[in-house]
Formats: structure tokens, sequence, C-alpha cells
């Protein structure tokens, strides 16, 4: 058996002890499929993930910055009280077009945004909009922004939130000092700012599972 099978076996199995079968999840995925958008949304043990960290979290207000078809947006959603709040932001179009169509299925439309357009424009419009702090914020869109990323969810949060930045593995290839791939740098430099950083405590951990050989950083913004 494959390292590769096996741990898609685990997931599986996790899967079906922890995670019962969910409609509106379920069809996300299947629209999402069937409107050729890649097979590169959380896994549902990953989404799970997502969800209880914001429940922890006490979260009110959600960021998350690469929507795809929404099935990360809906396992967040699920975790804000009726007057919370997700906005969610998404370059292509018809992901964004996807994704709205998955939030209404799942009932999360009157609290959920999807923003079209590059991430750093959307951020920076938020910005001037004066919008209140978030108290958790997904990064998951194109990795050679996190820095600017990054930088944007400290200025879009408060003492005490949540920033969690997925894909921070690569297969490994995150511990290639010579890397030239943008997306390896940029996830370098994403996570060498969060070392540093005054203002966040940090940490990253490796994971494997039906994404392959991946994983998350996880920061606190610090008062
Ligand atoms: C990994 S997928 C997001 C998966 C989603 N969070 C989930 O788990 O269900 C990354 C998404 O980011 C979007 N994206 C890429 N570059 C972007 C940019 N500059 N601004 C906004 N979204 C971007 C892609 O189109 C893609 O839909």
């Amino acid at each position: 058996m494959s390292d590769q099978q096996l741990w898609n076996d685990v997931d599986d199995y996790f899967s079906s002890q922890l995670i019962p079968a969910d409609d509106a999840l379920d069809a996300a995925l299947r629209d999402s499929d069937a409107a050729g958008l890649p097979h590169i949304a959380v896994a549902p043990n990953q989404g799970k993930l997502l969800h209880l960290l914001a429940v922890t979290q006490g979260a009110r207000r959600i960021l998350e910055i690469g929507t795809l078809g929404g099935y990360s947006t809906i396992w967040l959603a699920r975790a804000l009280p009726a007057d919370g709040r997700l906005i969610t932001l998404e370059y292509e179009p018809r992901h964004a077009e996807v994704a709205r169509g998955n939030l209404a299925r799942a009932g999360l439309d009157k609290i959920t945004e999807v923003r079209t357009g590059p991430a750093l424009d959307s951020l920076a419009q938020l910005a001037d909009e004066g919008v209140e702090p978030f108290d958790l914020v997904f990064i998951d869109a194109d990795k050679p922004n996190n820095p600017h990323y990054l930088d944007w969810a400290l200025r879009l949060t408060r003492p005490g939130s949540l920033i969690i930045g997925d894909n921070v593995v690569r297969s490994g290839a995150v511990a290639d000092p010579h890397s030239d791939n943008p997306t390896v740098q940029g996830i370098q430099r994403f996570l060498e700012l969060m070392g540093e950083h005054p203002k966040l405590d940090a940490t990253a951990v490796q994971t494997v599972g039906a994404k392959g050989h991946d994983g998350f950083s996880l920061a606190r913004v610090l008062p």
C-alpha cells in the first residue's frame, strides 16, 4: 500500500467516525466539481478543524482569502452566531458564482459575502471602508502573496484574533532554503514574518492525509 493510500484510508476513517454526511457540504463539492473547479478545497476533517477553531475563538467576524467553491467558507460560516459576518475574497468570477450558489443552498447567504477581484484590491477596499476587526482570518489563495496577506490580516484584526495559513508545507518544499519556486518562497517569507513579528505568536504543523503532505500555520495576534 502506498503512503498516499494509507493517508486516504485514515482520513476516510476519521471522517466516518467524526464527520457525519452533510447535504450542503456534499452538494458544494459536487457543484464545484461539475463547474470544473480544481480539487483544492480543504479535506472534510480540515474543514471541521477550521470550524472548531472558529467556534473556540468565539468568532463573530471572519475573513477568508481564497474562496474557490465555498467549501471551507461553509465550515467557517457555520461557526458564526446569527448576527455574525464572513467576508470571503475570490479572484475568479466563476469560482465566486459557484460559491455564492453553494452558500445560498447552505442557508448562509445572509451572513456571508463573496467579493470578486484580486484579494489585494479587496483588502485595501475593506480597510478604506473602515470595517470592524476580524476575529479570524483564513489565508488560502495565491501563496506568493502570503506575505502581503499577512500584512493586511494584521491591519484588519485585533489582539486575540487568529490568523490561519493553509498549505505551508508543499510536500516538504518549504524546508528547502534554495527553492526558486515563488509559491515556496512566498510561504517561507510568510513564516519568517510571523516568526519575527512582535505582535504574533505563531506555530506551524505538517499534516498527511487526503491532500498529501502539507500543513497549516496558526498565529495569535498579541496585545
Ligand atoms: C486553494 S483555493 C481555496 C480553497 C478554499 N479555501 C477551500 O478550502 O474550499 C484558492 C483560491 O484562491 C483564488 N485566488 C488565487 N489568486 C487569488 C487572488 N490574487 N485574489 C483572490 N483569490 C485568488 C483561486 O482562484 C482559488 O479559488
